[in-house]
């Protein structure tokens, strides 16, 4: 989704807004640009990259203390230049960056036309923009009240930086619903719509609430709310590392992310489970004796948050015999779902700024349920907005398809369903001690199946040029299939499906032909001889089969066209080995089509619209 940055201090601004973009091209973009205020607002914006806007620009005079810039993502018109960000108001008083929807723009946008307005853009942006200005030259007010009062008049979602022609010297930014953090210096401010672009410079951050406002020059920061209350700005100390948002000598984020998982998987359970088999979740210290009586847990979630929340039902089930419902956030928002007071919500969201989860939340509060959160990044909108949770401590995650965050998210809920079948005595000495000694061991196993990423760039180059591909796995394994089929999509551009493998012979059974690329996943579990049936029935109509299966496996090795094998490990902990061999062949594929695999097309890091 767009991303945002603002300097204002004695550096020179462009330098630091073209960088902090660059770190922002992750969120996913269609168009860049830039205003700088060297006494006079200069803006720069064209429809592209980054190095787009930096050819656009080329040697034009670019000095200036004061600048913001902006990355796109269309949501209300095409991506083009004119619809790129910055937008100036009509006679130039106002320039703005905005991330988020204006909802009732068009009823605003023919109010101001009425007045005289006429428009540039097909934006919402450009509406706001407008808006300022015309409470600004009508009630002859200063910059800063104008801002506010047009503020109480948009409904929707914003985070905005904002440049007044009269008032050079300040910034002013505000946010409801888009995420927006203020980076804080010696006699220098920075702004983000995340972390990333500011953590070079300061490690002292505020992160702006709803409705508050800030009035920002270079040595003075004024928090306010839009009703004109001042407030007391809360600095916090940034937990994020330069080196975390660098690819390390990889050639993309997303393998340095895959390569990632042993050390991101051992950061979200250190400190948490003890070598005394002792779980310790202090996020939810003072919610588990609800979570453990919770009628029901309803977890919502979107992509691939959602399929993490599916691993977490069937744990859930299984070890706590709490009954579980799994719901995408975008489902559960817009139906009616019935919400007991007694029932715990868990949403699961690595950004942390889904606005469907982020809604969802909102509801779930409003009809009295107790909401926790299972999140990565930290200080973002949803750990603020829940009664209690669980960071993931993954580490910031870059590339466009989740990866470590889903390996993360697993082990948090895995370590959830132990302690709640633990407490309601539920699971036995010897299954929590098993299991608990199988979280233990993973980062080990995982190295393991790290080791035959040749083998699976082999086998990727047999698959890479199939139109579809099938992913079929049960139990534990059902959701994995989804992860699957939902990497191989989004970063090949490859139609592909997961399905629970007994469901094939309910429709996908069809499809199944030599050109069809049958993924399974196999491994030694409960439903082993179910599977391997599955795997004659494709094999029967000359589908060509590639299993995913436990060290030593000889029967389906003898059916397999190919094979990955990965350690052995309890069923219950298997969602979390066997989906790396599925990330890997996603991203050979990818590359050897020729995808840009950190940034699918049409895709956006953190879906901050709905
Ligand atoms: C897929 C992917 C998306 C996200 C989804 C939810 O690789 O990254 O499907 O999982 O947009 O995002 P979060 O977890 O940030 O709420």
């Amino acid at each position: 989704m767009c991303g945002i940055v603002g300097y204002i201090g004695f550096r020179d601004a462009f330098p630091i807004l073209i960088k902090g973009l660059k770190r922002l091209e992750y969120r996913g973009y269609d168009s860049a640009g830039i205003a700088l205020n060297n006494g006079n607002i200069k803006v720069y914006k064209c429809k592209g990259k980054v190095s787009d806007l930096e050819s656009f620009i080329g040697n034009d005079d670019i000095s200036g203390h004061v600048g913001m810039g902006h990355t796109r993502w269309a949501t209300h018109g095409v991506p083009n230049d004119i619809n790129a960000h910055p937008h100036k108001s009509q006679n130039g008083h106002f320039t703005l960056i905005h991330n988020g929807i204006i909802e009732n723009y068009a009823e605003l946008r023919k109010k101001l036309s009425n007045r005289g307005y006429s428009f540039k853009s097909e934006t919402d942006s450009e509406v706001l923009a407008n808006l300022i200005e015309y409470i600004y030259l009508k009630g002859n007010v200063t910059p800063e009240i104008a801002i506010r009062l047009a503020l109480t008049k948009v409904e929707g979602a914003y985070g905005l930086v904002i440049m007044a022609n009269k008032q050079p010297d300040t910034l002013f930014a505000a946010r409801k619903g888009s995420p927006l953090v203020i980076g804080v210096g010696e006699d220098e401010y920075f702004l983000a719509s995340d972390a990333t672009p500011i953590v070079e410079y300061t490690k002292s951050v505020i992160y702006l609430n709803d409705n508050d406002v800030a009035i920002i020059k270079k040595d003075e920061l004024v928090l306010k709310n839009i009703k004109n209350d001042t407030l007391t700005p809360k600095v916090q100390k940034l937990d994020l590392d330069i080196g975390q948002i660098d690819k390390n000598g990889f050639d993309h984020f997303m393998i340095k992310e895959i390569y990632e998982q042993p050390k991101a998987i051992s950061d979200t359970f250190r400190g948490r489970v003890s070598a005394t088999h002792d779980i310790t979740l202090g996020g939810l210290y003072d919610i588990l004796p609800k979570l453990e009586n919770a009628r029901r847990i309803l977890i919502i979630g979107c992509g691939t948050s959602w399929h993490a929340g599916m691993v977490g039902e069937y744990l859930i089930e299984e070890l706590a015999r709490i009954p579980v419902e799994v719901e995408y956030a975008s489902e559960f928002r817009y139906r009616k779902p019935v919400i007991y007071k007694d029932d715990i919500v868990i949403a699961i969201s690595q950004s942390g700024e889904t606005a469907d989860t982020l809604a969802a939340i909102k509801m779930a509060k409003e009809a009295g349920t107790t909401v926790l959160g299972i999140c990565n990044v930290v200080g973002s909108s949803i750990p603020r907005e829940t009664d209690g949770g669980v960071y993931t401590h993954a580490g910031p995650e870059i590339g466009v398809a989740s990866t470590k965050a889903f390996t993360a998210q697993v082990t948090v809920l895995t370590m959830i369903a132990i302690l709640l079948g633990k407490r309601r005595g539920s699971i036995d000495n010897y299954l929590y001690k098993e299991l608990i000694d199988g979280l233990i061991s993973l980062p080990n196993k995982i190295e393991e199946v790290l080791k035959h990423n040749n083998v699976i760039k082999e086998i990727s180059s047999h698959i890479k040029d199939a139109p579809n591909c099938l992913y079929l796995g049960r139990g534990y394994l059902f959701p994995v299939a989804l992860e699957g089929a939902l990497k191989l999509k989004e970063i090949s551009y490859i139609h592909a499906e997961g399905y629970p493998a007994a469901e094939m012979k309910h429709g996908p059974i069809a499809l199944i032909d030599e050109k069809m690329p049958v993924v399974v996943i196999a491994t030694k579990d409960s439903s082993y001889e179910k599977i391997v049936s599955n795997i004659q029935e494709v094999k029967a109509r000359k589908g060509v089969v590639l299993a995913i299966v436990t060290q030593g496996d000889t029967v389906i090795k003898n059916m397999a066209d190919y094979v990955i094998e990965i350690p052995e490990i309890p069923e219950q902990l298997a969602a979390l080995l066997t989906v790396i061999p599925l990330q890997l062949l996603s991203y050979h594929i990818a590359i050897m089509r020729g995808c840009n695999v950190d940034q699918p097309r049409n895709l956006a890091k953190s879906v901050t619209v709905e």
